[in-house]
């Protein structure tokens, strides 16, 4: 039997994986460990009937923003599956604090001073699968298609946010022809598959996407309570 110092001992037998830490570690991605099953055309279209225009929503105009974005983002897009109920009273509320924080963290800072739902059906494939991942609907903040056309782009970014700078939200290429790209600056383009899962840090590093296909390209983004899904990520660390 070996004889070890108290303190070495005590730190071997007490070492835990510790998930802020890790996702304020620096890493700029990693993949989940998620299913993620194949959903038909009539499922995408039935979502966009269901949802709403993710740019009109959030009043995302060029005059709005007030800023020349018209050559940073061309055609980029989406649509609020899972938000704020009442759109209006959002947009009115977060309308000048989107500067400081992105709608993730906002959704997140004030997902108990406003009702939040689902703009799904009950039965709705996507809205299933995200509610499997999270059974709580009180842990999930936000919930969006990221829709990208032929040719689209999207410039170099930091999203803003007055929290830690870490992994942040999970972002799931369910569409993703051969020819898209999403690029981390400095670390190179994220090596995706289409439908597999992963954990950006969208808020530490430069990124942008474009899309060289010709096909529409729809990411699903999901903003939850990652300490729910703490094994599932601590499992998915691990094995990367
Ligand atoms: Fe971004």
């Amino acid at each position: 039997m070996h004889k070890f110092p108290k303190l070495i001992e005590e730190l071997s037998n007490n070492n835990q994986f510790d998930l802020d830490h890790y996702l304020d570690s620096g890493v700029p991605w990693t993949k989940l460990n998620i299913d993620v099953p194949e959903f038909d055309q009539n499922v995408f279209d039935q979502a966009v009937e269901q949802s709403t225009n993710w740019r009109q929503q959030w009043l995302f105009t060029n005059d709005n923003e007030h800023i020349e974005v018209d050559y940073q983002i061309k055609e980029w897009n989406g649509q609020v599956l899972f938000g704020p109920a009442d759109w209006d009273a959002w947009v009115k509320f977060a309308a000048d604090k989107q500067k400081a924080n992105d709608e993730d963290r906002l959704c997140m800072l004030h997902r108990n001073d406003f009702k939040f739902e689902w703009r799904l059906n009950v039965d709705h494939p996507i809205r299933q699968f995200v509610e499997k991942l999270f059974p709580n609907p009180q842990d999930i903040n936000i919930v969006n298609f990221y829709v990208l056309p032929p040719g689209g782009y999207l410039f170099p970014h930091v999203d803003p946010t007055q929290g830690a700078r870490a992994l942040n939200k999970i972002y799931i290429p369910l569409k993703w022809s051969e020819g898209n790209e999403f690029g981390f600056y400095k670390w190179g383009n994220l090596p995706i598959v289409e439908r597999n899962a992963y954990l950006i840090n969208n808020y530490r590093y430069a990124h942008w996407v474009l899309n060289r296909s010709n096909e529409p390209r729809v990411v699903l983004d999901i903003g939850a309570n990652l300490h729910t899904i703490k094994d599932l990520i601590e499992d998915s660390f691990k094995q990367a």
